[in-house]
């Protein structure tokens, strides 16, 4: 049994990369992570030319994420908020998934996901989106977490006096920026339990498949 691990947030090594690893940590199957940061990958752009044979068309960096997501028994899922909505490399990596389902053929069914889902003030939002999404392409949803990231305010550098940043919206006017009152997945360990617990359902889920 594989398990993929895909995060959609252009920073590396942040709260949705870290969180989906912790899922990924507790799968006890073989397991693989991708980060789609600098990754190009454009929108669907609805020309039917995966229709006959399930296969896109578009030539960037979904291509050779195909095989590995058909090789997939399970997904980890991990998005972003951005304006309220899932981030837009996320959204475009979701939709290019159409490819696979054509003609009464889905060749995503029956595989499990569980969503990773982050934000700097609503961090559940992406997750609802994502819950939408995995039904078109019949994917068990297994479970969600969601955890509070950095907002990128936090080190911009204008964070503490900027009327229209994260840093004020959380914390309030005339707040000094220090590593206290900026969120990190080490100060939520429920979540990070509930992220292992969610990969070990998973899982489990895969062993009774075999
Ligand atoms: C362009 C942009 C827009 C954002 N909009 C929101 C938002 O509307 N709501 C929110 O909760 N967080 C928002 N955030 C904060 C991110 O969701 C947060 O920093 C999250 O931790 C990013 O994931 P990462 O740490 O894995 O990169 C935004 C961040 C960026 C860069």
């Amino acid at each position: 049994m594989k398990v993929l691990g895909i995060s959609g947030s252009p920073r590396r090594g942040k709260t949705t990369d870290r969180l989906v690893k912790e899922v990924l940590s507790s799968v006890g199957h073989e397991n693989e992570f991708v980060s789609l940061a600098g990754k190009k990958i454009a929108p669907c752009t609805a020309c039917l030319a995966c229709v006959k044979d399930n296969i896109c068309k578009i030539k960037d960096d979904m291509e050779p994420l195909r095989d590995q997501l058909l090789a997939a028994d399970a997904l980890v899922i991990g998005a972003p908020n951005y304006f309220s909505a899932l981030n837009a490399l996320s959204h475009c990596f979701l939709e290019r998934l159409c490819q696979f389902r054509h003609q009464d053929c889905d060749l995503l069914a029956g595989k499990y996901a569980v969503i990773v889902s982050t934000g700097g003030i609503e961090p559940e939002i992406p997750a609802t989106m994502i819950e939408k999404m995995l039904p078109y392409y019949q994917i068990n949803h297994v479970g969600t977490v969601a955890a509070q990231g950095a907002a990128s305010c936090f080190t911009c550098g204008y964070g503490e006096t900027c009327s229209t940043g994260a840093v004020r919206m959380l914390c309030g006017e005339g707040v000094k920026i220090t590593d206290d009152i900026i969120p990190d997945l080490s100060k939520q360990p429920d979540v990070v339990g509930v992220a292992r617990e969610l990969g070990w359902k998973l899982g489990k889920i895969l062993g009774e498949v075999v």
